[in-house]
């Protein structure tokens, strides 16, 4: 029996950073994302018997370091709710840049968790594959649904993601760095929780700043999604960098494409700047302007167009 799912990445337009419980992989609060149509990952699930340990081949390479024990406690809780104790076979093929900030544990996670719900046999809902991918990690739980997703904190029932209403919008995404990032996002979380002065102001502040993005998400508002969107990522990056040892993803290529995306609005023309836990910057606009951005940010990394995604599904189930 193997079992082929297909997942996106998700770019946050309001930032998770910092969990409730870790163990559950509840955030500290909600966050809201645009899934792309770009860098796919695709995996595939099959059951091998009950002997031995299950088996990771990423990109044509097998993985036996730590990327395999986050993949075995990940099928660990799917055999758990599936009553089984089969091991299993992961394939996957990712396409994005793996560990350079453009959440590649994402769409590996969300791939992972419907191609394996498959393969052992469950039958799970929408709400309960994002819930399942949660565990694999946090922003997968938002590349389970398409399109501009919330991801709802709260207990374990209640911490899914979903679909919400909003405009059409486009990004453009600039890599100016596809080497993997030298602080994971996880340490990274926990030192920032444990030392940065700036946390608590995170927390409360963020709680906010999702009811604003649904708001402006439901009335078609863009330029007060752009805007909201480029702040939070900024206050995320200051609550990181506010950590000791200082914690700085964002390096000075980073800053000059934040620079050219305000030169931009000046010029009239409308795009927002957001980035993750890595150097790469990605640039919101409206799908209409989505090939002038991209022209506009050509010479500052390797620049490629994004349209809103579909959910994460199962392109085949055989055997
Ligand atoms: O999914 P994780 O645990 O790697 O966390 C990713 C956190 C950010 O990408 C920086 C923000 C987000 O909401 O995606």
């Amino acid at each position: 029996m193997t079992s082929t799912a297909v997942a996106h990445p998700n770019i946050a337009l309001v930032k998770y950073w910092g969990k409730a419980d870790a163990d559950l992989a509840l955030p500290a609060t909600g966050s809201v994302s645009m899934g792309l149509d770009v860098f796919p990952t695709t995996t595939s699930v099959t059951l091998t018997g009950q002997q031995g340990h299950d088996a990771f081949t990423l990109n044509g390479r097998v993985v036996d370091d730590g990327a395999l024990v986050r993949v075995e406690r990940f099928l660990d809780l799917v055999r758990e709710l599936a009553g089984s104790d089969a091991r299993a076979e992961v394939v996957s093929d990712n396409t994005v840049p793996t560990g350079a900030g453009l959440a590649s544990s994402a769409s590996g996670f969300a791939a992972l968790a419907v191609a394996a719900a498959d393969a052992y046999g469950l039958d799970l809902s929408a709400r309960d594959l994002s819930r399942l991918a949660r565990r694999g990690s946090g922003s997968a739980t938002r590349s389970i649904p398409g399109g501009v997703s919330v991801w709802h904190a709260g207990d374990d029932q209640a911490s899914f993601a979903e679909t919400v209403p909003a405009p059409p919008m486009a990004m453009v995404v600039v890599t100016i760095d596809d080497g993997p990032k030298e602080i994971g996002s996880r340490e990274a979380m926990r030192r920032t929780i444990a030392t940065s002065p700036f946390y608590p102001a995170w927390v409360t502040s963020t709680t906010v700043t999702v009811d604003d993005m649904l708001a402006a998400c439901a009335a078609g508002d863009f330029t007060r999604i752009g805007e909201l969107t480029e702040s939070n990522a900024l206050r995320m990056h200051a609550t990181i960098e506010g950590a000791f040892p200082p914690i700085r993803y964002l390096n000075s290529r980073s800053v000059a494409v934040f620079d050219a995306v305000a030169a931009m609005r000046a010029d009239g023309l409308e795009a927002y700047a957001t980035a993750d836990a890595g150097p790469n910057v990605v640039v919101l606009c409206r799908p209409e302007d989505r090939a002038r951005v991209a022209s506009a940010l050509d010479g500052y990394g390797a620049v490629i167009e994004s349209g809103t995604g579909p959910a994460a599904h199962l392109l085949r189930s055989e055997g």
